[in-house]
């Protein structure tokens, strides 16, 4: 859990001034002549990123002064937890009040570290947030953003579909959900054959996780994840230096995982349908070839142009599951190509929508949540890359360019028409460190997201 945060009370805290180039004369008003000098000696200019303590008269601190630019943007002060010694720290300056829980949310961020096999650097700085601000959103935010770190963090040996499964089960007891999977040949009872043909040549059988949430009577809301625990490619391997991250290959299952214990947590007013679609793509002699062709849950049959595009396989198989409910909304999540990472590079969250005005509710929620989001387009012109000369598809084109399209045209063929459906294509990780965001498994989009599915159903 988050223990970044104090509430309320009595307790002490450092003041934490924000200050913009632009108010720096109005923030340093209340200081003596001393404390200017101070701030000029330490070449303070208010500058996003600087930061200085303004010693009190018995040689302690009587305040920091933090340069940020943008008093909107979480991530602004998302670096202090790091640089600041323990202790309890108040926000303060014009904008605070009006802004604290994204801050607060920024700040939590930033206390992150994955500890499971290495102290790293526990963080002891706290901040104070005033009884007024809404804890329990805050709390939440953070709480999920971790847990979607720490899943896609934990290596592939410690994640396999067994382990998602756990988790899922653990979050639905904890909000009395419903929990249900289908595991291994039992997939081929149930009818999920891509699933399964992916997953059988693991020591760890394929699974589709399920968790069904809330009233009934509320607009449902499908969230499916890619939950390929470890994707060497399969036979037709991948070179090492792309092997080497696929641990995060689960990154989509993640981001299901994460929304939806959010959506339980705050309540949202929806039925809530989870579907985690996962196995481990790996080598073995019951591998799944090139040239093979599936039978999809669907009844559309699809050859494997290259078994290393497994990602599109599984969901093909949850998406049709999802489509038969006919939910108000369905959601996938999936670390699906490289080629989205070559459209917007690897920091926004590039997503493809068949409706208009949820495509654009998602833009607009990215940029108010500064969690960056683009959508990319569903060509229709591009569908012709997956014919194939045996089956009704194939699963890859045969063409370089456009990869994260043709992957997202595969899905659509999956999804009914008539039902609005956003698919995100992810990174889910820092390659690099920025405030409040180590390198490592990041939520992109969960945020973005969240609000979206806010400004849709609560009225
Ligand atoms: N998991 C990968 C996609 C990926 C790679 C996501 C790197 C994030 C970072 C996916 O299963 C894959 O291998 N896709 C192939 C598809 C190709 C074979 C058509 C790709 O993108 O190269
Ligand atoms: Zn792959
Ligand atoms: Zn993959």
């Amino acid at each position: 859990m988050t223990d970044c945060f104090i509430y309320g009370g009595r307790t002490d805290a450092a003041p934490i001034v924000l200050v913009t180039s632009s108010n720096l004369s109005r923030a340093t008003k209340k200081l003596t002549s001393q404390q200017i000098n101070w701030l000029n000696q330490n070449a303070f200019t208010g500058k996003p990123g600087c930061l200085c303590a303004i010693p009190s008269e018995d040689g302690g601190v009587e305040r920091y002064l933090v340069g940020i630019d943008d008093i909107e943007d979480p991530f602004a002060i998302a670096d202090l937890p790091k640089r600041l010694p323990e202790g309890v720290y108040a926000l303060e300056g014009s904008g605070v009040r009006s802004n604290l829980e994204s801050l607060a949310v920024g700040w939590g961020l930033g206390s992150y570290s994955f500890t499971r096999y290495k102290k790293n650097g526990v963080i002891k700085a706290k901040l104070k947030l005033p009884n007024s601000s809404d804890h329990q959103r805050i709390q939440e935010t953070v709480a999920a953003t971790y847990r979607v770190r720490d899943l896609i963090n934990t290596p592939a040996e410690d994640m396999m579909p067994q382990h998602l499964s756990a988790v899922v089960a653990e979050l639905a007891q904890t909000h009395e959900a419903e929990f249900s999977e289908i595991v291994g040949d039992d997939l081929l009872a149930e009818n999920y054959p891509s699933i399964h043909t992916v997953g059988r040549a693991s020591v760890h059988p394929p699974r589709l996780i399920e968790m069904l949430w809330g009233n009934s009577k509320h607009p449902l809301v499908t969230l499916v994840g890619k939950g390929i625990t470890f994707d060497s490619g399969g036979l037709d391997i991948k070179p090492a230096a792309g092997m080497r991250s696929m641990k995060k290959d689960m990154g989509g299952a993640a981001h299901a995982i994460g929304l939806a214990q959010l959506i339980m947590a705050l309540e949202l007013p929806v039925r809530l349908r989870l579907l985690v679609a996962s196995a481990e793509n790996a080598i073995s002699s019951n591998a799944f070839r090139p040239g093979d062709v599936i039978r999809t849950r669907s009844g559309i049959t699809v050859e494997i142009e290259n078994t290393d595009a497994e990602g599109r396989l599984v969901l093909c198989d949850a998406l049709s599951d999802a489509c038969d409910e006919q939910p108000d909304l369905l959601v996938d999540f999936a670390t699906l190509t490289g080629a989205a990472r070559v459209a917007v590079g690897t920091e926004m969250a590039a997503y493809f929508c068949n409706d208009r005005e949820l495509a654009d509710l998602v833009r607009e929620t990215g940029r108010e949540t500064y969690d960056p989001t683009w959508e990319l387009p569903l060509h229709k012109g591009y569908e012709s890359y997956l014919k194939s000369h045996v089956a009704d598809l194939q699963n890859a084109a045969n063409t370089p360019f456009g990869g994260a399209i043709t992957a997202a045209l595969y899905l659509q063929r999956f999804v009914d028409d008539n039902v609005r459906w956003l698919h995100f294509d992810i990174m889910a990780w820092n390659n690099r460190a920025r405030s409040g965001r180590p390198i490592g498994g990041e939520a992109m989009g969960m945020r973005a997201m969240l609000v979206a599915l806010e400004k849709r159903y609560l009225k």
